[in-house]
């Protein structure tokens, strides 16, 4: 695809940080700043992953978040070979400071080459001391701008709603600093699968995140050793979608099984051919399983 196909497409977020740091209690906050979620009555799905648009510099940008619990969005994914992220937000509560799983945290944005914005958090709790997290943080190699580095940290209470706006500004910032984020939505989509259950109704409910392309209604997929037809679309405010392009996160009702979180979704030319690619790999997953048992039992032989 050449350079002139490619369209500026919103980042794609993930919260991290110590456990009780405050990552759920965050993206609540954030999630109730947006104004199309507002005018739509508020009733907002848990769907694994959710869009807020924010004005910024005179133009409304989106913004994407991954909201699955703990660190399953970033390491189950990465585990697999899915690169989701292209900011990560670190939480650090400033009443308890650097702890074990920010320094974890880190170390994973870190390897993955994902620039981090800090999210100084519970700046409202007696005790709280957000000069101590940035002092603690440099020596991650997260220096505060305002100490000569480079890494934006925000003073944020995600209890009180304080500091959301400045935050959401840093990541916009961030990004058109760092990333060149870009997608061609004109062609057939590609993503990565965020969650996936069955759901007695609907059958096998899937949230995908599309990154390049565009998924829609009627498309044949294969997700992981899953294939299907795309039935029906929902976002996070439960709206039916015929069409969802880069960075979009979006409901997929039609697999015949459910994928797992981090597969890659790709779209066939037809359903019988979704269905053969989902095939083979399984083929190929039983190959593998196959192998790796006979060899446990030749070493058992042996000792
Ligand atoms: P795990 O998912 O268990 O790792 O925790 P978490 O990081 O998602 O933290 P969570 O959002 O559940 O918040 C933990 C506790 O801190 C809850 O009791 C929140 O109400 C509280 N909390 C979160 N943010 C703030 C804040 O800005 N100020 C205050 N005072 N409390 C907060
Ligand atoms: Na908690
Ligand atoms: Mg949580």
């Amino acid at each position: 695809e050449g350079d002139d196909d490619l369209q500026a497409r919103p980042p794609v977020v993930t919260v991290m940080g110590h456990v009780d740091h405050g990552k759920t209690k965050l993206l609540d906050a954030i999630r109730s700043t947006d104004v199309v979620a507002g005018e739509a009555g508020g009733i907002t799905q848990h769907i694994g992953a959710y869009q807020v648009t924010k004005e910024h510099e005179g133009n409304e940008r989106a913004i994407t978040f991954i909201d699955t619990p703990g660190h399953e969005a970033f390491t189950a994914m990465r585990a697999r070979g899915a690169q989701v992220t292209d900011i990560a937000i670190l939480v650090v509560a400033a009443d308890d400071g650097v702890m074990p799983q920010t320094i974890e945290a880190l170390n994973h944005a870190q390897a993955a080459n994902v620039p981090i914005v800090v999210a100084v958090n519970k700046v409202d709790k007696e005790g709280a001391n957000p000069a101590k997290i940035r002092q603690q943080l440099t020596e991650y190699n997260l220096v505060a701008e305002e100490y000569g580095g480079d890494t934006m940290f925000v003073d944020v209470s995600a209890k009180q709603n304080m500091g959301i706006d400045q935050l959401l500004e840093a990541v916009l910032l961030t990004a058109d600093a760092a990333l060149d984020l870009r997608a061609n939505p004109d062609k057939d989509a590609r993503g990565v699968a965020i969650e996936a259950n069955l759901d007695k109704g609907r059958g096998a409910v899937a949230t995908v995140l599309v990154q390049s392309g565009t998924l829609r209604v009627g498309d044949a997929i294969v997700a992981g050793t899953a294939h299907g037809r795309v039935r029906a679309m929902f976002d996070e405010h439960g709206n039916t979608v015929v069409e969802a392009g880069p960075a979009r996160p979006v409901q997929v009702l039609g697999l015949a099984s459910v994928p797992s979180a981090g597969d890659t979704l790709l779209v066939a030319p037809e359903e019988r051919t979704a269905r053969q690619i989902a095939e083979k790999r399984e083929a190929a997953e039983r190959a593998a399983l196959l192998a790796k048992r006979r060899k446990r039992i030749s070493l058992e032989d042996f000792t």
